[in-house]
């Protein structure tokens, strides 16, 4: 059996044969190993809104089937985001509300923050800014080499994202490659279930003097005339600027790198995966180009890069049947909810030109849906028309290594060759 079958029937055996009052699918080593799978597919089925009672994190709740999530993230004044509970990841991080990002918020601080980046992400907004962010596509993948092998992590999804990132903000483009930095500084973080090699000392200095760069830009920009940039919308905004306090501002403008960076990071590299696995699909969409607008979703949905929201409940609720207390922490497993087949036909399966590819969960729903999600799909369809233009194929040539976190899944290195 190859490796790959061997792992997968192992994690098959140990997810069914493991007492459902032991599951905690949260742990970081199922997501690096890619193992997750099982364990999920036996909550949906027998214990959908699961109790873990002890963890690393503490105990919590799983909700994993895609009418749960729905239920949950639609039911804002119930299940809170704030910080001061705990925040919106399965880790806590009690932050002081007063520097916490809108996504860490509750109304009505959520609203007011939200408002002020929303113009960014319209639909005129998009397309003014599809024609710069092509022609710096385009210059990434005519770089590309030819006939050798290369990770297409670094060269590809890093570079593009961190340009199409520095291109919203206006980033000093020479820096660009600090926005990505910054991101994964951040999830490397313990309470995300990450870990950095350097050791936490190395990784909490780092992160410090990175964020003094981003504090500098942005008190540079504040002290400019206002700009359509993001910077420049946040800096000028009575409700995002924090007053001048670089502490109050800082957590939006790290919310948007990490929200901007990893998540179509991943999804590009996803995706490229995902067509190598599915060779048939690969075929199809050589044959017609014109399937990439709905390979986009459906690309998103199969990567599920956000993996979960966390909320905590403010009042008892019934959720699946099941009574969640309030105080209790609750966490929606998107990446779950993306393969539940009472909502998604053949929702394992990759399939480039299903018939409803926007039936997915992983932007999230309700208040908090990802406000970047025509950004980003827009991003990714620029990305994929440029590759197909130019590389009828790019081979996946051995394994990919994967992130160790329960947070966002994605990728640290897949190495790739372009036939000569
Ligand atoms: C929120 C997913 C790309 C900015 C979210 C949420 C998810 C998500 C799951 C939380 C939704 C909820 O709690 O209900 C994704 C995925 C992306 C993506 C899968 C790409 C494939 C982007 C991009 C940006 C962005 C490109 C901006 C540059 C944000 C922001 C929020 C958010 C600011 C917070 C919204 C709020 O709290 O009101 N995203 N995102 N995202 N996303 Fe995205």
């Amino acid at each position: 059996m190859a490796d790959g079958a061997r792992i997968a029937a192992e994690a098959r055996d140990r997810a069914y044969s493991t007492p459902l009052e032991d599951f905690h699918v949260g742990d970081p080593e199922l997501f690096r190993t890619d193992t997750h799978w099982p364990w999920f597919e036996r909550l949906r089925a027998e214990d959908p809104v699961h109790y873990c009672k002890a963890s690393p994190f503490g105990p919590y709740w799983s909700v994993t089937r895609f009418e749960d999530i729905v239920a949950v993230d639609g039911d804002h004044n119930t299940f809170s985001s704030a910080s001061d509970r705990g925040g919106i990841a399965l880790g806590d991080s009690f932050e002081d509300p007063a520097g916490a990002s809108f996504i860490s918020q509750d109304s009505p601080r959520h609203e007011a923050q939200r408002k002020v980046v929303t113009p960014m992400f319209t639909s005129g907004a998009m397309m003014g800014m599809e024609p710069l962010i092509r022609s710096r596509a385009a210059a990434i993948l005519d770089e590309l080499p030819r006939g050798e092998t290369f990770d297409f992590v670094d060269k590809v999804s890093v570079e593009l994202t961190a340009q199409m990132l520095a291109t919203l903000m206006d980033f000093p483009f020479e820096e660009r490659r600090l926005l990505p930095r910054a991101s994964d500084l951040l999830l490397a973080a313990p309470i995300l279930g990450g870990g950095s090699p350097a050791g936490e000392p190395a990784r909490q200095a780092e992160l410090m003097a990175t964020f003094g760069r981003l504090v500098g830009i942005f008190a540079e920009r504040a002290a400019s005339p206002r700009n359509d940039d993001l910077i420049s919308m946040l800096a000028h905004d009575p409700a995002t600027n924090g007053g001048g306090d670089p502490y109050k501002f800082v957590g939006n403008l790290v919310l948007l790198i990490v929200a901007g960076s990893d998540t179509t990071r991943h999804s590009i590299t996803g995706g490229l995966l995902a067509l190598n696995e599915n060779p048939d699909q690969y075929a199809k969409l050589r044959a017609d180009p014109g399937l990439i607008g709905g390979m986009i979703p459906e690309i998103i949905r199969y990567q599920s890069p956000v993996a979960h929201m966390r909320r905590t409940a403010m009042a008892d609720a019934q959720i699946g049947g099941k009574t969640i207390k309030a105080g209790e922490k609750v966490v929606m497993w998107y990446v779950s909810g993306n393969r539940d087949a009472s909502a998604i036909e053949t929702p394992d399966a990759f399939i480039i030109d299903r018939e409803r590819p926007r039936q997915h969960v992983a932007f999230g729903f309700g208040v908090h849906r990802c406000v970047g999600q025509r950004l980003a799909e827009m991003q990714l369809r620029v990305v994929w028309e440029e590759m197909m233009k130019r590389f009828p194929l790019i081979e996946v040539v051995g394994e990919p290594r994967r992130l160790t976190s329960n947070f966002v899944k994605g990728y640290e290195y897949l190495p790739v060759r372009i036939p000569k």
